[in-house]
């Protein structure tokens, strides 16, 4: 893990076109989301045989389901006939998916079970017409899929810096509720990049400012998982809510290791997802593209198992401080998309403070080589020019 960037000197900004541009937005689609692990659930959504989830993602849709036998298993949510979804939503399943156009069921493992109608198909053979399987990994109770097979694991992924996550005991946590989804009028890669420093909170959040002795800085390790550690000032804040929160959670906290009693984790995971963790709770930020200048926002929440009253209060002032913040978020990131889609801005340069952010636009360079021209190619030539950069 490093803390300090190589250098500088060259740090600047992804071009601005890069922001709004419908067929990058479509590129980086296929080339960073569908190649990368995105979070679907946590294993307390899915605890028991037949539960399920499915995770929209893009023109995706991916089902997680855990069969009788205890298993987790992730599909893509289309039928092997024609296509149609399968199952929609989260909840029971039966004992086989029954797809509702023509009636094709699936066993829990995806293998074809059986479709009406059998000796009209002639020539095909059942056992290739199961539902496609998806690689999925589990980490501190976080079940993550990957759309296209291949690439880095999430153990390897995060073999640094799992350390700093393991005392939360995540995987104990269990659903707040629904994982709440919201609409942000920005980019995807505004979103991420906002989460990647810690540089705008003294001005951008003044109530964490209160609450928190921020690592400005961050460190992030050579797979571009990112993340800072904030720790609760000793000194109290003047707003009663972060008062509370600061004088209740060591206390409450005290069955996890005493490190983080008063420490907040914050984490960003390319390409495009924040993961915050705190002693009563985590939240996860996913930032999933729209259209080229907005995208949606999956936040799910967990908690820990714990029935004290106080602990109660201690998640409504957690919600009641990190509301305020997502919206302070959620405001400066739509004025950042204003300002990318404006005349007259072209890039800007990093600080030293922003090296996270960096490295994630050099994995955007890399992924999306189009992305290093100045200027946006014309029209409907993006992916050709696209192919063109990284075959030279
Ligand atoms: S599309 Fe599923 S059974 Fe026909
Ligand atoms: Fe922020």
């Amino acid at each position: 893990m490093t803390d300090t960037p190589p250098t500088q000197k060259t740090a600047r900004t992804l071009p601005a076109w890069t922001y709004h541009n419908a067929e990058l937005n479509e590129l980086e689609y296929d080339a960073m989301f569908r190649t990368s692990w995105q979070f679907a659930c946590h294993i307390n959504d899915v605890k028991n045989p037949r539960d399920f989830m499915t995770l929209d993602l893009g023109r995706d849709s991916v089902i997680v389901l855990r069969g009788e036998d205890g298993e987790l298993w992730a599909f893509i949510n289309a039928c092997s006939h024609r296509g149609a979804r399968v199952l929609d939503g989260s909840g029971q399943c039966k004992a086989r998916l029954t797809c509702p156009y023509h009636g094709w069921s699936y066993h829990l493992n995806g293998a074809l079970a059986g479709r009406p109608a059998e000796a009209t198909f002639s020539g095909t053979d059942k056992s290739t017409l199961g539902l496609r399987a998806v690689d999925l990994e589990v980490i501190c109770g976080l079940v993550f899929v990957r759309i296209v097979p291949g690439g880095v694991s999430l153990k390897e992924m995060w073999k640094d810096t799992i350390h700093l996550i393991e005392p939360y005991r995540l995987e104990e946590m269990v659903p707040l509720s629904e994982p709440w989804v919201d609409h942000w009028n920005c980019n995807w890669k505004v979103g991420v990049d906002n989460n990647l420093e810690n540089y705008h909170v003294p001005i951008g959040h003044p109530g964490y400012h209160r609450l928190l002795d921020s690592d400005i800085t961050g460190f992030i390790n050579a797979h571009g998982v990112a993340g800072s550690k904030s720790t609760l000032r000793p000194q109290l804040s003047s707003n009663w809510a972060e008062r509370m929160y600061q004088t209740m959670a060591p206390r409450l906290n005290s069955d996890l290791p005493a490190e983080v009693h008063n420490t907040w984790m914050f984490f960003t995971m390319p390409p495009n997802i924040g993961l915050d963790i705190y002693g009563d709770s985590m939240d996860l930020f996913q930032f999933l593209p729209a259209t080229a200048s907005t995208c949606s926002v999956r936040y799910p929440i967990y908690v820990r198992p714990d029935a004290r009253r106080e602990m109660k209060v201690l998640r409504y002032l957690n919600a009641r401080i990190n509301r305020q913040v997502s919206a302070e978020d959620k405001m400066l990131c739509e004025r950042v998309q204003s300002g990318l889609n404006s005349y007259g801005f072209e890039f800007g340069p990093l600080s030293s403070y922003e090296h996270c952010i960096h490295d994630m636009h050099n994995r955007v360079r890399a992924a999306c080589p189009v992305t290093q021209l100045d200027a946006a190619p014309a029209v409907g030539t993006l992916r050709q020019r696209n192919e063109e950069m990284l075959a030279a």
